[in-house]
């Protein structure tokens, strides 16, 4: 059988359909690689969010147009966001693409790469017999006839899930609920979809236009799927959705096909200024799931999960019952991800986000009067994400978010520069005229004002006990180990996830764009696991990098003779005994 090599640009969730695809390609017999050069099969799983996260995709593919010459064998494909906003205009571009498949066809991705790879297959043996090229080193087949053969593209079509739900078995919800759980794939922690699209149409993003309208899962599959993973060992599970707290299952309202109830349409919600107890008023009698209910019945029914967290929160719309949820549940993690962009009502009505920062500093005081308790060891913390450079943007505009930073104090924040979409509102109706040197100059001061909060958050742990997730070897651990060609099984495992997730940074001075491969609004847990730079010394202990509940990057040492691959995946009580940037280490107590 081929094998594959997959690689994935952006968000959790391109994350999590990676994992879903590739789970389902090995039970089809593909093997996987993380080799790009000896693959068979070459897939990108992309994100369009911003501009420099597709010029990396392009570029890939250019590489790739060469290669193709050489190995004319070769199938490429485009998955993801670049596929949908893209359409067949991409293989135009770029024929070396085979297979394109939008977020809304995966489910389809085995049948179109069994179909690349048949036609590759038999235009070659055809070629060989029949286009032959007479050359100076002799004759061989005439391999430009191959270039553009059994192209497929599947996108344009992110409706076909909603829109048809009443009729047609949703086949996406289908790939999630075949998921496979072998601990292989997972090690202890494991993403699961609560909803998939959005239907807020910030101005400036892509998401509701590459992923379509929202979509809520039943519970009972969520429910389900956390505990067939929970059973495979998954200790952590990231609940995922672009605005999770808009979570609503209205079951009076179900369809069932073949048996299996079908995701369902995003409900417009009335939101009542003020009102925070349910913002969705249910009424007497309906049999509704919120957000607050699905968090409660995971914590109750799956309680081998010892961590539970999601991304991302829309701060509108968060009801004083998901806190009371929050706060009442011990393994739910206290930690919120949740967006502002910016801190100037101007920029937020422009942006169409739909609240004024006042209403959002009322959001984070309330989340921590619920759930902010350093003095029981549960402290709250808290994550953002910042544009900066939105058309019109002024000085004052770009002074009031340098505020909101110091007023929130994010553990941390992502601060991305504008970069205009086709096809979203504010790249059509509004011009990108704040001057990229500014845009660099504001990215730059929010990222030295962040790195001085987080490190200021980070100080205050200092001393304190705390119960982490340990994750895998350090980055600093591994390069050791690279270093001395022990290439321990606990780094060969790392090293195939890495492969199949995103590549993101920390939020550091210095770096010009620092998160321009993050993707959509769930997005941003991937970060480089980087200690400081020393000397090499193999008589050092081995340095593990773990995750505090309030997802707290934290490094310690394995106590020695424990082997680290026995540590993976497993929550250790550690105390803080120092703490750099965003990075605190600390020792197993
Ligand atoms: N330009 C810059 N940043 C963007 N984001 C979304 N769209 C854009 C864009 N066009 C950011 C937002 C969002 C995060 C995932 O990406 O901050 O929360
Ligand atoms: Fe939806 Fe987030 Fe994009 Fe707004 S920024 S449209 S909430 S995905």
């Amino acid at each position: 059988m081929p094998t594959v090599y997959l690689e994935t640009f952006g968000c959790q969730m391109n994350e999590l359909d990676s994992q879903l695809v590739s789970s389902r390609l090995r039970t089809l017999g593909y093997t996987f690689t993380p080799q790009a050069d000896s693959a068979d099969v070459v897939l990108y799983n992309t994100c369009s969010v911003r501009e420099h996260a597709e010029q990396k995709v392009w570029s890939r593919l250019g590489e790739l147009a060469l290669r193709k010459a050489r190995q004319p064998g070769l199938v490429v494909g485009v998955l993801g966001c670049m596929a949908e906003r893209e359409g067949e205009g991409l293989i135009r571009r770029m024929p070396v693409v085979d297979v394109m498949a939008g977020p809304a066809e995966l489910d389809r991705l085995p049948e179109l790469l069994d179909n690349a790879l048949k036609t590759r297959r038999a235009l070659l043996a055809e070629s060989a017999t029949q286009h032959l090229l007479m050359t100076p080193e002799g004759i061989r087949p005439d391999l430009t006839l191959l270039r553009s053969a059994g192209q497929v593209a599947l996108h344009g079509d992110t409706g076909r899930r909603s829109s048809t739900l009443a009729a047609a078995a949703d086949q996406l919800e289908l790939l999630d609920l075949s998921r496979s759980t072998s601990p292989d794939e997972h090690s202890g922690s494991a993403y699961v979809r609560i909803t998939r699209g959005c239907n807020k149409f910030c101005t400036y993003c892509v998401v509701p236009f590459t992923r379509g309208a929202e979509v809520h899962r039943p519970p009972e599959h969520i429910i389900d799927e956390c505990k067939r993973l929970a059973d495979a060992g998954v200790i952590e599970i990231t609940l995922l959705g672009q605005t999770v707290n808009h979570y609503r299952f209205e079951h009076d309202a179900a369809t069932i096909v073949d048996g299996v109830v079908q995701p369902q349409k995003g409900r417009a919600y009335v939101h009542r200024r003020g009102v925070h107890e349910d913002p969705y008023k249910r009424e007497k009698g309906e049999r509704v799931t919120t957000f607050a209910d699905l968090l409660y019945r995971i914590h109750e029914e799956v309680p081998s999960v010892r961590r539970l967290r999601f991304v991302t929160s829309y701060p509108r719309s968060f009801g004083d019952d998901v806190l009371q949820v929050i706060r009442d549940c011990p393994r739910i993690c206290r930690y919120l991800h949740v967006p502002a962009q910016s801190g100037s009502d101007r920029m937020l009505r422009a942006m169409n986000r739909g609240y004024s920062v006042g209403e959002y500093l009322e959001f984070i005081d309330r989340a921590r009067q619920h759930l902010h308790q350093p003095e029981i060891g549960r402290p709250l913390t808290i994550a953002g994400d910042i544009i900066v450079g939105f058309p019109g943007e002024t000085e004052e505009d770009f002074l009031a978010t340098a505020d909101l930073l110091r007023r929130v104090r994010y553990k941390n924040c992502f601060i991305f520069k504008y970069s205009p979409r086709p096809g979203t509102v504010a790249h059509e109706r509004l011009t990108d005229d704040v001057p990229d040197p500014v845009k660099r100059r504001r990215n730059y001061e929010l990222l030295t004002l962040q790195a001085q909060i987080s490190d200021e958050v980070s100080r205050e742990y200092i001393g304190s006990e705390l119960d982490v997730f340990v994750q895998s070897l350090s980055k600093r651990q591994s390069r050791r180990q690279r270093q001395t060609g022990a290439l321990a099984a606990t780094e060969h495992r790392s090293l195939i996830r890495l492969t199949v997730s995103a590549a993101g940074t920390h939020a550091r001075p210095g770096d010009q764009s620092p998160h321009d491969d993050q993707g959509c609004c769930a997005t941003h847990e991937k970060i480089e696991h980087t200690g400081p730079s020393e000397p090499e010394d193999h008589t050092l202990p081995v340095q593990m990098s773990a995750r505090s509940d309030g997802d707290l990057i934290v490094f310690i040492d394995a106590p020695p003779g424990t082997p680290p691959d026995a540590l993976i995946g497993s929550i250790v009580r550690v105390r803080v005994e120092s703490a750099s940037g965003l990075a605190l280490h600390a020792r197993p107590v």
